[in-house]
């Protein structure tokens, strides 16, 4: 199944590391990372469920849930997990989905048979509170997710959620942002007491208004 942007993410029951759970229940009212990983003991994998572990206080400072899913068992995270944490000198603190019978992996479209037949790629689904699918990502099973990427990435939706401002290419947290051309000039004088630059008529650019 194909999914977009805006969709509500498929709920599910599956068990992971941390227990039983379900989909829906378990984001609550949360920010989610959903990420599938092609296998479990592969050397691309241990570094980035290492560094997801690593960047725990990142997403818990902006109320992101990381959890992730590969089609191996329970019995087989459970043996990996020890080497995530001793490879990178870290607790392994988020659950890990075992999806043996690729319920999950073929709900979201983590399979694509071209690439492989058997084992998910690497999708990145970021899910907002509404439980409305806000970013999907798909990368190949030999290149490691940038996770510096999906900090920003996580950054932007949550800013853009909550003022009418887009963000321009390349753009990092603490820099300035665009108005969204639904505001007219004379609302955004209001609305942005920061001020705002007009570049083109259609692009005005005001400092970030949540700092
Ligand atoms: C890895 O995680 O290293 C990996 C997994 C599947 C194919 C290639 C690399």
């Amino acid at each position: 199944m194909s999914l977009h942007l805006g969709d509500i993410a498929p709920d599910f029951s599956a068990d992971t590391t941390q227990g039983p759970i379900n989909f829906h229940e378990w984001i609550n009212n949360s920010w989610v990372l959903l990420f599938s990983h092609p296998a479990d003991f592969t050397p691309v994998c241990t570094t980035e469920l290492g560094k997801t572990a690593l960047l725990a206080g990142d997403f818990a400072k902006r109320g992101v849930k990381a959890i992730a899913i590969s089609v191996d068992d329970l019995e087989s995270h459970n043996k990996w997990v020890p080497d995530i944490e001793e490879v990178n000198s870290v607790k392994v603190n988020f659950p890990i989905i075992a999806d043996p019978e690729k319920k999950v992996a073929l709900l979201y479209d983590m399979i694509h048979p071209n690439a492989s037949e058997k084992a998910t790629v690497r999708s990145v689904f970021i899910i907002g509170p509404d439980k409305k699918i806000k970013l999907t990502l798909t990368y190949p099973a030999s290149t490691g997710r940038n996770f510096t990427e999906i900090l920003r990435v996580i950054d932007s939706l949550q800013l853009t959620a909550n003022y009418q401002v887009a963000t321009p290419a390349d753009w990092k947290n603490g820099e300035d942002v665009i108005i969204t051309p639904a505001v007219s000039n004379e609302d955004a004088v209001t609305k942005f007491p920061k001020g705002f630059t007009t570049i083109k008529p259609y692009l005005r650019k005001t400092p970030q208004p949540n700092l």
